[in-house]
């Protein structure tokens, strides 16, 4: 299936877990992809060669999304790396956690500037880019669970992502008659880096299966099949909306 040939994509934070899951799949669907991380070392040149290999043009932008207006500089890169920009996936995002009370400022703002302000200002220029060129764009948010449930101890992540679903759907609104659609996707508990110490605590693993009705967490290429989906023709009315991919967890109900 070659459904993004010659289609640009900028996959925000895929040096790892999602982001470098999605990156694969789009490059095996005929993308040329533009990649982005903090770091330019070995390991971000071994991935750049693992995408080459299906065929289609790689780009590293090196950027720093949680650093004042850097997500402009990254996204304007994006942009003239292939001559155009088609479909931008906001995937990067951290996660601190702390009590309510412990939680300081540094945290606080890595947190925010890394999960919305970086998406807010980097979806700003690619919209005015589509605006100016007049062409049509696709987005998609990595948002999580935690835009709909609560999270305790993880208070500024939630509100991040609580922020990330209400300027998704307003920017559904706004960025309908420019022929942009912007969707959230809202993973579940998936085994990547991020929640590789709560991977290495049996006790917790086993809470965390219990409250899962399929009892597995799930994979960064479930989670890249769904982006690949919402940024394809077969998803062209969709915009607006969030998709949840977590084995049931969001609504689920423990019959006793
Ligand atoms: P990860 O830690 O493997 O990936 C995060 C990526 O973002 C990394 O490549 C990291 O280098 C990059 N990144 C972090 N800060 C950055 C910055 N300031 N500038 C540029 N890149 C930066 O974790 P994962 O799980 O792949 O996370 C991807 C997204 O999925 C995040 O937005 C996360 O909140 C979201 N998510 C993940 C869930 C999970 O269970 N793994 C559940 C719900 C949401």
């Amino acid at each position: 299936m070659e459904r993004f040939k010659n289609k640009n994509i900028l996959i925000t934070g895929s040096t790892s877990g999602i982001g470098q899951a999605c990156a694969e799949r789009f490059a095996k669907e005929g993308a040329n992809i533009i990649l982005n991380g903090r770091h330019f070392e070995d390991d971000e040149k071994q991935l750049i060669k693992k995408i080459e290999a299906y065929g289609n043009k790689v780009k590293f932008v090196q950027g720093d999304l949680s650093k004042g207006m850097d997500s402009l500089a990254i996204l304007q890169q994006a942009i003239d790396a292939f001559g155009g920009l088609d479909i931008l996936v906001n995937n990067a995002g951290v996660e601190r956690s702390a009590d309510f009370w412990d939680v300081t400022e540094e945290d606080y703002d890595l947190v925010m500037h890394t999960n919305l302000k970086g998406v807010f200002f980097g979806t700003q220029t690619f919209v005015k880019y589509c605006q100016k060129e007049n062409k049509p764009g696709i987005i998609i948010n990595m948002s999580s669970v935690h835009e709909e449930i609560i999270f305790p101890h993880f208070s500024a992540y939630c509100a991040s992502k609580g922020a990330l679903k209400m300027l998704m759907r307003n920017l559904a609104t706004e960025l309908a008659p420019l022929n942009i659609r912007i969707n959230n996707v809202a993973p579940g508990a998936i085994s990547t880096p991020i929640n590789q110490k709560m991977m290495a605590d049996k006790e917790k693993m086993k809470g965390l299966l219990e409250n899962i009705p399929m009892k597995r967490m799930g994979t960064s290429d479930e989670v890249a099949g769904l982006v690949a989906f919402l940024a394809s023709d077969d998803a062209s009315y969709i915009t607006g909306s969030t998709y949840f991919i977590d084995g049931g967890l969001t609504y689920h109900y423990e019959e006793q």
